[in-house]
């Protein structure tokens, strides 16, 4: 177990750049199972959840070669089970789109239910209603998830109760390769839902309307081996333009997609912060005070789930008092007592937020709840007055390539070392 030491205060300057997007790599990799020859994919990021990802491709019997420079070569030709229920499989939540792959490339699939960050109720309901218009007998059992077709999977039109990023791309995958036509309804429009069908269109696959709520699938025999390059991550991104805002200074944010920022960008301006935005980078400086905002979380193109501790912890400093609504998860707002440990002023009710500004943090030793709180509690550490101390690093090594480093790179103090047993 590691924890950061933190010495806050100290505004960030120059420029960093980010690094493949966490939740298209994962989607893709998984993907990769349905192409029976080699894929070369480009801009991955070298994260715990990608590691935990290929270590399960690699047990089912793919080819996997990870590069240091985040290129990852893999053939699936020889992949010889439907089954993936190692432990492994159950420390990460994106080991579910093995469903759709493993049922797109055998008509059957066995997979242990997943993990991942803990947000109140995950539930797969919206992937098995897909799966089982489209011919799969599914069932929950002992952990597992077991589905099975009588001759493979068939499109069907499919109208999603919720969006859900991952039932989104779940049922595209699964539908790539089944007979005839899917039609994905009330679809998720994310970037990384996006990039997949990028990618599977560019191995061959015929996918249209990807980022609109409508997603038609025509299935297609095979796929082909190629090259495809990964998004940049939209939320480490925004953790930087956030983080930047927090300790003041001047940093320019590169190898990003501003459109998909926007979100984020529209609020951190009327948070009184300056962004300048170029054709892959932004540019963030803050001088003055932050001011009060409201934010309600939302699927794309709305605010991101995935953003609201970082955005948090940085109203915990505003002039006034902010509300943040989060409309995605159940229970995404356990971290809120961390950074009440550093003085902030925060009361939460259901899914609401309120949160009075203070003038300053201050450092305490506090705990990652998980990924995105890590980030946020970093954050936190890194605006206060005096030394922080965070631990629980695993939940942000899961997620965030080369952090520290990065941070340190723009000037923040920030130190990793082994806790004591
Ligand atoms: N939902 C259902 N039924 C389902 C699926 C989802 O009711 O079958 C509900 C969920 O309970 C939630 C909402 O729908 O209330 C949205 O869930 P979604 O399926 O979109 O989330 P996910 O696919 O499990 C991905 C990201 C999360 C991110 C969410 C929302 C990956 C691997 N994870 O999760 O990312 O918060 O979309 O944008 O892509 C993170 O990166 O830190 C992270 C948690």
């Amino acid at each position: 177990m590691d924890k950061f030491v933190i010495t806050g205060g100290n505004p960030l300057h120059g420029e960093v750049i980010v690094s493949g997007a966490k939740n298209a790599a994962v989607a893709i990799l998984a993907a990769a199972v349905l192409v029976e020859d080699t894929c070369v994919i480009e801009n991955v990021p070298i994260i715990k959840d990608v590691k935990v990802i290929l270590e399960i491709l690699r047990q089912l019997g793919a080819e996997v070669q990870m590069q240091e420079n985040g290129t990852v070569v893999m053939n699936c030709s020889n992949l010889n089970t439907f089954e993936a229920t190692s432990d492994l499989v159950r420390k990460m939540r994106a080991s579910y789109y093995l469903l759709g792959a493993l049922l797109g490339r055998f008509g059957k699939a066995q997979v242990s239910l997943p993990g991942g960050c803990d947000f109140g109720g995950r539930p797969i309901d919206q992937h098995i209603k897909g799966f089982e218009a489209m011919g799969a007998m599914v069932k929950v059992e002992h952990g597992n998830v077991y589905a099975t077709t009588v001759e493979g999977m068939k499109g069907n039109s499919v109208y999603m109760d919720k969006v859900s990023v991952g039932a989104t791309i779940n049922i595209m995958i699964a539908a790539t390769k089944a007979q005839g036509m899917t039609i994905i309804e009330n679809a998720a429009k994310e970037p990384h839902v996006v990039d997949l069908a990028n990618f599977l269109n560019y191995m061959g696959a015929n996918i249209k309307g990807a980022g609109t709520d409508v997603i038609k699938i025509k299935g297609v025999d095979k796929l082909h081996g190629g090259t495809y390059s990964i998004i940049p991550d939209q939320i480490e991104a925004g953790t930087f333009l956030v983080a930047a805002a927090a300790c003041g200074g001047d940093v320019l944010v590169k190898n990003v997609i501003p459109k998909h920022l926007d979100a984020i960008t529209a609020k951190l301006v009327e948070m009184n912060v300056e962004i300048e935005e170029m054709d892959d980078a932004i540019r963030v400086k803050r001088s003055g005070k932050i001011t009060k905002a409201n934010v309600k979380t939302l699927p794309y193109p709305g605010f991101p789930t995935d953003m609201q501790p970082q955005i948090v912890a940085l109203l915990s400093v505003a002039e006034g008092t902010s509300m943040v609504t989060e409309d995605v998860w159940d229970n995404r707002f356990q971290y809120v007592s961390e950074l009440k440990r550093m003085g902030a002023q925060i009361s939460v009710n259901g899914k609401t937020a309120v949160i009075e500004g203070v003038g300053n943090l201050t450092g305490a030793p506090v705990r990652s709840t998980d990924l995105r709180a890590g980030a946020a509690m970093l954050i936190a550490g890194l605006m206060a007055k005096g030394t922080t101390e965070l631990q629980n690093l695993e939940h942000i090594d899961r997620g965030y390539e080369n952090f520290e480093q990065k941070l340190c790179g723009l000037g923040a103090q920030l130190v990793r070392e082994k806790m004591e047993e």
